[in-house]
């Protein structure tokens, strides 16, 4: 069986209809699957089992398998392995003994154990493959490879199939892989670049065994089978929140060699539930079992993440794990791991279905209880007039209204599907699902099990069968793409980087672990709902804390410095800037604010997005101090990064919005075009006298600023207000604001931060007056008051 793309299908399907009954009938197809590491535990464990459901499924429908397992061990060892992984295979409860045992003696004959490990064994295992498929009198139809091996033997295996191994042009080849695909975005790419050179694409099957999960996979068609149900409540208006959780009770033992590199957020979040958070978020296909139109609706849903920061996660690690890590690991006594064991992170979706909706995903090693779901609680708005003794679960709007996914274990201890009463009736198939039956006493999220609609499969079936039988079945929409993967890792690659230092905060385990791991947000920031007096373990270095700290203000270059931890400079930055605007918008009616781009604005915008409902955004105009010469939309545009994280969160009419015109006529930044004057133009037709209430900016590391670069003269000085320059770092061409129109401003900031900017801080600490070597030292303004805004790091390096 071909994967077709959907543009092939109808063709494929006259040609299958045509051909396949004349093929079947005169070579029937077999099917060769080699299991690589065959011998292993998940093998042992999940994948024999799957190959022997698929077989039992399978062969009744014509098809032929040959099944080989192979290893880096001995024939003797390996086949003396197998004998016995074969020996306790089971079939379905419903199937009669006699026939199981039948259909078990074939599949154990048509299974065996091989040696495979060079190049030669590669190849001989392909010529055994087509000799036995001529001496039987079939026809090759396809070789799939499961390859359950540790990573790093990837390249090889896949260099060996590709070069040895491939079958014959008319059948087709199918590389399934295990995770961990990399560490990080750099890591993933370079695999997936690696496996690229070897595999088509459509070749690649990339297990996530939690796509296998029956509840799992049932979250697309459950979302279409009740669209007409759903399809007014799937939103923000609607969803309170979403929890996406993965508890478990077993901790690390045993494994401290792959967990100390990856942790919780790499083992669990990046992947399984990254995975889950998608199926929910995504839209909806029309054709939902179109695997390239829910891979690409995914795909979508990942580009609408909003980025993480530091603040969007809390971390916490058993208190066994060091002394695990260093038995096993062999580590001295001091050594202290700060890898997480448990995390809580919350993701926000910056589209118009999810806006506002905060999505908690959570995982844990040794915690109270063992389960897996995905809840999704609705907004209550409803006001019951009856007490509460008459409320009737089916029918009050009162009590709390949620579906839940749940994906395994807990205290149900099944999969099911669980809507409330009071929402509506779900449909599913009634062939795979039946209705939970009732278990006095039981309670579930707040509700008695009698208070949900709840679903079970009739027949429960482990995720590596269910994914076997969709890997067979062409489902490419039960694994993962490259470009979803490298999604994934763009998402999550940036926190992990932030997170590295973190020390997470330790727990006993179990039941003991009490709240200490409760958590709560708010706008964008989770922590820690108990707060502890100390850590029990210090972090890697005794840097000093924020707390040992004062806000500092001195003076810089004979003008106000304020001087804190990031956070707090930021904080107090925003609150200037508010103070600013509303005494602006008092005296003047308005405020025209002039901002710079750049990274060092962004928590500065998070912050005024966030926590600022008094700002008098309505009577704000937002000018840009500089722009790159590159279309408004393109990432690196400074307009965008002002959209991202300010003006989208924020309600600035329109027409106050003034963006640089940088894209005119198709082009970008052309002298005839014209832009600068424009600007300039708009600028004095509604900021009096141009003298903007504040402008924004920010310090290079070559004393640059605004997009005001040494040694070129444009916008230094003269008549211009706004000015083409040449950045010597790319994009190359800018806009800027001069520096006579920034200092005619009534209060210049100027936001530095970071160690980066130690130096140059130091080196323009000492210089005097010299906008042509450090354009920085031109910001002086004529009458209004310029104020320094540095970070510790910056300043006090
Ligand atoms: C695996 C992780 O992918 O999933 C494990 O590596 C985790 O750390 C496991 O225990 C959980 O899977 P399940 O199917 O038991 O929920």
């Amino acid at each position: 069986m071909k994967c077709p793309g959907v543009w092939k299908m109808l063709m494929a399907a006259v040609c299958v209809a045509l051909l396949s009954g004349l093929q079947a009938q005169d070579h029937p197809g077999q099917v060769s699957i080699i299991l690589l590491g065959a011998t292993g535990d998940l093998a042992r464990k999940y994948l024999w089992q799957g190959l022997f459901h698929l077989y039992l499924e399978e062969v009744g429908k014509g098809h032929h398998f040959r099944f080989h397992g192979t290893a880096l061990t001995s024939t003797e060892q390996g086949q003396e392995a197998i004998a016995k992984v074969l020996e306790s295979l089971s079939c379905p409860g419903d199937m009669a003994s006699g026939h199981c045992a039948e259909l078990k003696a074939q599949f154990q004959q048509l299974s065996e154990y091989r040696r495979l490990k060079t190049p030669e064994d590669y190849l001989a295992l392909s010529k055994d493959i087509e000799a036995q498929v001529e001496h039987e009198g079939l026809r090759e139809t396809g070789r799939i490879f499961y390859l359950s091996v540790p990573p790093f033997s990837y390249v090889d295996i896949a260099r060996n199939i590709n070069s040895s191994c491939r079958p014959g042009p008319s059948a087709w080849l199918r590389v399934v892989l295990e995770k961990p695909f990399g560490h990080d975005l750099h890591s993933a790419q370079q695999l997936a670049a690696e496996l690229g050179s070897f595999f088509r694409e459509e070749e690649m099957y990339r297990v996530d065994h939690y796509l296998g999960k029956q509840v799992v996979a049932q979250i697309l068609p459950f979302r279409d089978q009740n669209r007409a149900a759903l399809d007014g409540l799937w939103n923000r208006h609607h969803v309170e929140r979403v929890e996406i959780v993965m508890k478990e009770t077993l901790d690390a033992e045993g494994r401290t060699s792959f967990y100390e590199e990856y942790g919780v957020i790499r083992d669990v979040l990046q992947n399984h539930l990254t995975e889950v958070l998608t199926l929910v978020a995504m839209e909806l296909p029309v054709n939902t079992s179109s695997p390239e139109a829910v891979l690409q609706h995914k795909l979508q849903a990942f580009q609408a993440l909003r980025g993480l920061q530091r603040h969007s996660a809390v971390l916490g690690q058993y208190q066994a794990y060091s002394g695990q890590v260093r038995r096993e690991l062999q580590k001295p006594d001091n050594f202290h791991s700060l890898t997480p064991t448990f995390a809580g992170i919350l993701v926000h979706i910056d589209n118009l279905r999810w806006e506002g909706v905060p999505f908690i995903l959570m995982s844990g090693k040794a915690l109270d209880e063992r389960v897996s779901y995905v809840r999704i609680l609705f907004k209550n708005q409803a006001f019951c007039v009856q007490s509460e003794k008459h409320w009737v679960a089916a029918q009050s709007r009162c009590l709390p209204r949620q579906i839940i996914f749940y994906i395994g274990h807990g205290e149900l201890d099944s999969p099911a599907v669980l809507v409330s009463r009071n929402l509506f009736r779900p449909t599913l198939p009634s062939a795979s699902w039946k209705e939970v039956e009732g278990q006095p006493g039981l309670r579930l999220f707040g509700l008695p099990l009698s208070d949900y609609y709840a679903y079970s499969p009739v027949r429960e079936q482990d995720a590596y069968s269910l994914l076997i039988s969709h890997i067979f079945h062409c489902r490419k929409d039960s694994f993962v793409t490259t470009e979803n993967l490298l999604a994934s890792w763009v998402f999550w690659t940036p926190l992990l980087d932030s997170l590295a230092h973190e020390v997470p905060r330790f727990y006993p385990g179990g039941a003991e672990n009490g709240q200490l791991l409760d958590f709560e947000f708010s706008g964008s920031h989770l922590s820690f709902s108990q707060l502890l007096p100390e850590q029990l373990v210090p972090g890697p270095d005794s840097a000093p804390l924020p707390s040992d700290f004062q806000v500092l203000t001195a003076k810089y270059r004979d003008s106000p410095l304020i001087s804190a931890w990031p956070e707090e400079l930021i904080a107090r930055l925003a609150g200037d800037i508010e103070a600013a605007a509303v005494r602006a918008v008092r005296r003047f009616g308005e405020f025209h604010l002039a901002l710079s781009g750049g990274s060092s604005p962004v928590a500065l915008f998070q912050q005024l997005a966030a926590g600022h409902y008094s700002f008098p955004w309505a009577h704000t105009h937002l000018w840009l101090v500089d722009e790159r010469c590159v279309p408004l939309w393109d990432p690196e545009s400074n307009f965008q990064g002002l959209q991202t994280h300010l003006l989208q969160h924020v309600r600035v009419p329109h027409y106050n919005v003034h963006p640089m015109p940088v894209h005119r006529r198709q082009r970008l930044c052309a002298e005839e075009d014209q832009g600068a004057q424009a600007y300039a133009e708009e600028i004095s037709a509604l900021v009096t006298n141009g003298s903007f209430d504040l402008v924004l900016l920010g310090m290079g590391t070559d004393g640059h600023t605004a997009s005001l670069f040494p040694q070129s003269p444009a916008g230094l000085d003269g008549e211009q207000l706004v000015v083409l320059t040449t950045s010597p770092s790319s994009p190359h061409q800018r806009m800027s604001l001069s520096l006579p129109l920034i200092n005619r401003a009534r209060k210049v900031a100027v936001l530095v931060m970071g160690r980066m900017k130690r130096e140059i801080a130091m080196l323009v600490s000492r210089v005097g007056h010299e906008p042509k070597k450090w354009p920085i030292s031109g910001v002086l303004p004529d009458s209004g008051q310029l104020v320094w805004y540095m970070d510790y790091d910056a300043f006090l390096g």
